[in-house]
C-alpha cells in the first residue's frame, strides 16, 4: 500500500513482446506521461494504469502471478506500477468510443457538427463500459492506497473515478487533473444531460480539480453553474451535491529545461542531430512534432506552408518543413482518414514545388523520441498550431532545447500561449494566410530579435517544471484536507 497513488489510463511505459516471448518496454506516449513520469520518479508511490498493448497484458499477468507490483525504470528514476487488465471489448468502448471519440472531441471542439455526435444505443452501451472501467480504477486505487493517503486521478478517461472512490474510501484525499482543454457550456451541453451530469458529479467527487490554464478552469466552473451547482467563480470553488466544497485551480505545467538539455546531449539524440543536419543541408528548417492528431491542425499547417512557398518564390529551395507526426489512435476511422489527408497534402506540396535537389516537406510518421528532440534542437522555426490544446508541451520543450534560437509560431488556442505569448508569434490556428505570413516574418527575423524572443520563451517554458507542478497539487491537497 502507498501513501500516494496516481491513476491514469496510459502508464509510464508500454511493453511489447518480441518473437521469442521476451518483453521490451518503451516510454508511454503523450503529454500526461511526460509530466507525471519525472514528477513521480523516485517517489514512494504507486501508479495505476490500464494494460493497453498485448505486451502490457502479458507483463501484467506475469507480475500478477508473482503477487508483487512491477517496478519500472524511467529516465528520472523508478516507479511502482499496477497494471489493470480490462476486458478488450470494454476497453475498446471506454477508450475509443467514449474517451476519445466523444469526450476528447467535445473538449477540443472537433465534432463535424452537421453529422456528429449521435448518441445512439451503441453509445449507451459504450457508456456503461466507461462506467465499469472507471469502477475498476476506483477499486484498484482503493486497494493500493494507504489509510488517509492521497490519490491523484488523471484526465477525461477517468472522470467518474473520483466520486466512485470517495464512496468506497471517504478517508482519502482525492485530486483529479484534466490534461486537455475544457469546452464552453454550450458545446459541453451537446452531451446527453445524464452523461454531462455524471461527468461533472464524478469529477466533483474529488477535493481538488486541476486544469492546465485558468481559461479551462473557468469553462469548467461555468459548466457547473449551468448544471445548477452552487459555485464561487472568484474563489474557484464548487459545492458538490453532498455539500463538500471542491476547489478548482489552474497549474500551468512547464518543462525541466536542464533535464531536457541533458537528454539532448545523450549519444542517441546527438546521432539524430547529425541526421537532421544532413536532412536540412543548411536550409531554413521548420519543424513540428505531434501525434497524428486531429486537434494538432497538421493539415492547416501544411496549407499555410504551401501558401508561403507560393507567395514567396525566392524562398523555394531554401527552406524545409520537417513534420513529425507519429501514429496515434489508429483504431478510429477519423484518425485513419486524417492520416491519409495529411500524407496527401504533404505529397501535393512536394509534387508542386520539388526540384531535383530539393524536397519541400519531409513527413515522418515513426515515433522516435531522440529524433524529435534533435529536430526541435536544430529547428529555425517550431510550428505549434493546434485548433485547441490543453497546454502543448512541445511548445515548451522546443525553446528549452533549441540550439538556434528557434522562432515559435504558436496557436492562441494552446494553453501554452498564456506562458509563451510574449516570445512567440501568436496566430489564429484557422487563418492559414496569417500562418503563411508568420513563416515569412520568422524567416526574415534578425538574429538579435530571435535571441530576445528565445530567452523569453525559455523563461516562460520552465516556469513550473513537472516536479513543482505536482508538488503544488500535493501541497494544495494537503492544505485543503488540513
Ligand atoms: O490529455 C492529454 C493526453 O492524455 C496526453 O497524455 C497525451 O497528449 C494524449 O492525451 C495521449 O493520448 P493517448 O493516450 O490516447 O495516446
Amino acid at each position: 500500500m502507498a501513501e500516494m497513488v496516481v491513476a491514469s489510463n496510459r502508464g509510464p511505459v508500454q511493453f511489447e513482446v518480441d518473437d521469442d516471448g521476451n518483453l521490451t518496454s518503451g516510454r508511454g506516449a503523450g503529454g500526461m506521461v511526460a509530466a507525471l513520469g519525472p514528477a513521480l520518479a523516485g517517489q514512494a508511490g504507486t501508479w495505476v494504469a490500464a494494460a493497453i498493448s498485448e505486451g502490457d497484458r502479458v507483463a501484467a499477468r506475469r507480475v500478477a502471478r508473482s503477487g508483487r507490483l512491477r517496478t519500472v525504470e524511467l529516465e528520472q528514476g523508478t516507479v511502482r506500477l499496477r497494471s489493470l487488465v480490462i476486458d478488450p471489448r470494454e476497453y475498446q468502448s471506454y477508450y475509443n468510443r467514449v474517451s476519445n471519440r466523444t469526450i476528447w472531441f467535445l473538449q477540443h471542439y472537433l465534432f463535424d457538427v452537421p453529422r456528429h455526435p449521435r448518441f445512439d444505443r451503441g453509445f449507451q452501451l459504450a457508456w456503461r463500459h466507461y462506467e465499469s472501467v472507471n469502477r475498476a480504477f476506483a477499486a484498484a486505487c482503493d486497494d493500493e492506497a494507504h489509510r488517509g493517503g492521497d490519490v491523484f486521478v488523471q484526465d477525461y478517461h477517468l472522470a467518474l473515478a473520483p466520486a466512485m472512490l470517495r464512496e468506497r474510501r471517504p478517508d482519502l484525499g482525492i485530486a483529479h487533473f484534466t490534461h486537455c482543454p475544457w469546452a464552453d457550456p454550450d458545446y459541453f451541453a451537446m452531451l446527453p444531460s445524464r452523461v454531462a451530469a455524471a461527468v461533472l458529479e464524478g469529477m466533483l467527487g474529488a477535493d481538488l480539480l486541476g486544469f492546465l490554464v485558468p481559461r479551462w478552469a473557468r469553462n469548467f466552473l461555468r459548466c457547473c453553474r449551468e448544471a445548477g451547482f452552487r459555485m464561487d467563480p472568484q474563489g474557484g470553488t464548487v459545492q458538490a451535491a453532498d455539500g463538500r466544497t471542491v476547489t478548482v485551480r489552474a497549474y500551468p505545467l512547464g518543462v525541466d529545461g536542464d533535464d531536457l538539455r541533458a537528454r539532448v546531449a545523450k549519444v542517441d539524440a546527438q546521432v539524430q542531430q547529425r541526421a537532421v543536419t544532413e536532412l536540412a543541408r543548411g536550409r531554413f528548417l521548420i519543424v513540428r512534432v505531434d501525434r497524428m492528431e486531429l486537434s494538432k491542425n497538421i493539415l492547416r499547417g501544411l496549407e499555410g506552408y504551401g501558401m508561403f512557398l507560393e507567395r514567396n518564390p525566392r524562398v523555394r529551395g531554401r527552406v524545409v518543413h520537417y513534420a513529425l507526426a507519429y501514429a496515434s489512435r489508429r483504431d478510429l476511422p477519423e484518425y485513419q482518414a486524417y492520416t491519409a489527408e495529411v500524407k496527401h497534402a504533404a505529397e501535393a506540396i512536394n509534387e508542386r514545388f520539388r526540384t531535383r535537389t530539393w524536397e519541400p516537406v519531409v513527413l515522418e510518421l515513426k515515433d522516435n523520441y531522440p529524433r524529435a528532440l534533435a529536430a526541435m534542437a536544430m529547428a529555425d522555426v517550431l510550428l505549434v498550431n493546434p485548433v485547441w490544446d490543453g497546454m502543448n508541451l512541445v511548445a515548451k520543450e522546443g525553446p528549452a532545447v533549441s540550439r538556434r534560437d528557434a522562432v515559435l509560431i504558436l496557436s492562441r488556442n494552446a494553453g501554452a500561449a498564456d506562458d509563451l505569448g510574449d516570445g512567440a508569434l501568436v496566430v489564429n490556428p484557422f487563418d492559414t494566410a496569417e500562418l503563411a505570413e508568420a513563416f515569412a516574418t520568422a524567416m526574415a527575423m534578425p538574429a538579435d530579435e530571435r535571441a530576445k524572443r528565445a530567452s523569453l520563451l525559455r523563461e516562460g517554458a520552465s516556469a513550473l517544471p513537472p516536479q513543482d507542478w505536482f508538488a503544488a497539487q500535493r501541497d494544495d491537497l494537503a492544505a485543503l484536507r488540513a
